[in-house]
């Protein structure tokens, strides 16, 4: 699948580009090798402004497994050009791939500086997992976004446009292919199926979603499948990579029941209730069922919010998170004791949304040291939200004194680089030490491994840095964790 967007102008007001109201011929070519010296496939799309000139290719008849290069042409204009890889075969051998894994890039908290390092490091692949931009207004620092908040497909198309212009997201998508599944704010922060944030905006939502939901497809790598029909869109996909990884791409949004007692961070019986779910009952079946057929070696679920239980309570109550999977957790139980029923050789969850790097195990009964650890959990930070950040020198948030799975936590910026191998999933947290200034240098933080049926994580190097502000108090941490969570 291969994407482009005409633009002469990505910010004009009407979200069209720029464009004049007429339709283009864009031709494309796919090539082994950067120079185009082999050109493998080529054809010709048809580039309309009822799309805003998107164009969307899937390319029929390339090996697997294999490295390409394409390119777009139309008139005197012409692309630059995307590496591309296909999957391996189906059950295929594979030695490694190696995944950057990427969340919560809003525009004014700051530049993109990691999507830049990302590419510097050349994964075969990125996994997107949600918050590619925000719906906010301008208001930022030193970088703002064009427009008032996104609630008209005119709007959303126009700061789709300004994302794409920024010139360090272009190289992480030139990179590699990307698995991209979305977040809250895409369309309306901590919305909840067809429930927006405030309930005033509740009449005409679903018009927005729609209209969020189109601008989502126009502009970003996915397949005809994946088609908007007014206010629907079916994201939530299954990708193999050979025998080696089997990616579950979840959507935790379009289809979840509305966070239990007024959202946030709460006590809360009814959250328990067994008919409450996050993925939405259809996408559970078809995990569960994916769990069942699997053959991976690694099952990876690429989603959005936490999975692991972080009670922010040290007492006998328990404060948890309505938004995440805590706030749901007789539906994470279907999944756990699902994938330990199907017996799933290696479960490892992804997760985005919480602008800090984690690290969790995951057990069947979370928090109880009595109970099994059955799968791991890699929590990416974000690429800017919640701005400068700052590091903890022995890498435990203060909740992990009584929340034992939680093993690693940075509040910096960064992604995730990730190795999968037959024997061992290895996870880099790379970290920016600033993002209000551009073009600084990545560093690992720490890396932490899973090894092949050995659920759990296991630390492998730390490397703590001194950041510009010095770690607060405990007290002040929760207080700026729970704030970037709301
Ligand atoms: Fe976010």
């Amino acid at each position: 699948m291969i994407w482009t967007r005409l633009a002469l102008d990505p910010v004009a007001a009407d979200g069209l580009g720029g464009m004049p109201a007429t339709s283009y011929q864009v031709s494309w070519q796919v090539a082994t090798n950067e120079r185009f010296a082999d050109v493998v496939r080529a054809g010709a799309f048809t580039a309309d402004p009822s799309a805003a000139h998107s164009v969307h290719v899937e390319v029929g008849g390339l090996r697997p497994g294999r490295e390409y290069f394409y390119r777009f042409r139309t008139g005197q204009h012409l692309s630059r050009a995307g590496r591309a890889l296909t999957t391996p075969a189906h059950g295929a051998d594979v030695a490694a791939l190696t995944m950057g894994v990427v969340s919560c890039s809003n525009f004014p908290a700051g530049y993109f500086t990691a999507y830049r390092r990302l590419a510097e490091d050349r994964p075969d692949l990125v996994l997107h997992l949600g918050d590619y931009q925000y719906e906010g207004g301008g208001n930022g620092t030193g970088r703002q976004h064009i427009g008032p908040e996104t609630t008209t497909l005119a709007g959303y198309r126009q700061r789709h446009g300004q994302y794409k212009s920024d010139r360090d997201l272009q190289e992480a998508h030139a990179v590699a292919p990307w698995l991209a599944v979305w977040d809250d704010h895409e369309v309306d922060n901590n919305y909840a199926g067809d429930v927006p944030e405030r309930v005033t905006e509740q009449p005409g939502f679903l018009a927005r979603r729609a209209a969020a939901y189109r601008a989502y497809y126009e502009n970003m790598p996915l397949r005809r499948t994946s088609v908007p029909r007014g206010p629907d869109l079916a994201l939530y996909r299954r990708v193999a990579w050979g025998g080696l990884a089997t990616f579950h791409m979840l959507d935790t949004r379009q289809y979840r029941s509305d966070q239990a007692c007024g959202d946030g961070y709460k006590d809360c019986v009814d959250a328990a209730d067994p008919a409450r779910s996050l993925p939405g009952s259809a996408q559970e079946e078809w995990l569960l069922d994916g769990f069942r057929r699997s053959e991976a070696r690694w099952d990876v679920l690429g989603q959005q919010v936490f999975f692991g239980r972080r009670d922010n309570d040290p007492g006998a109550a328990t404060t948890v998170s309505m938004d995440a999977w805590d706030g749901y957790p007789a539906s994470r139980q279907r999944i756990t004791r699902g994938w330990v029923d199907a017996g799933v050789r290696n479960p490892v969850v992804l997760t985005g949304d919480v602008h800090a790097h984690w690290g969790a195990d995951l057990r069947l009964e979370p928090g109880n040291l009595e109970s099994p650890v059955v799968g791991s959990e890699f929590i990416t930070s974000s690429i800017t939200s919640g701005g400068n950040g700052y590091d903890k020198p022995d890498g435990l948030h203060p909740w992990a004194a009584w929340n034992p799975d939680l093993r690693f936590w940075t509040n910096l910026r960064g992604y995730l680089l990730t190795t999968v191998t037959p024997a061992a999933m290895t996870t880099d947290y790379r970290c920016v030490p600033v993002v209000t200034t551009p073009d600084a240098a990545a560093f690992t933080r720490a890396t932490y491994v899973v090894e092949d049926e050995v659920p759990g994580l296991q630390e492998v190097a730390a490397n703590p840095r001194r950041t510009r502000s010095a770690p607060p108090s405990d007290e002040q941490i929760i207080a700026d964790t729970i704030k970037a969570e709301s």
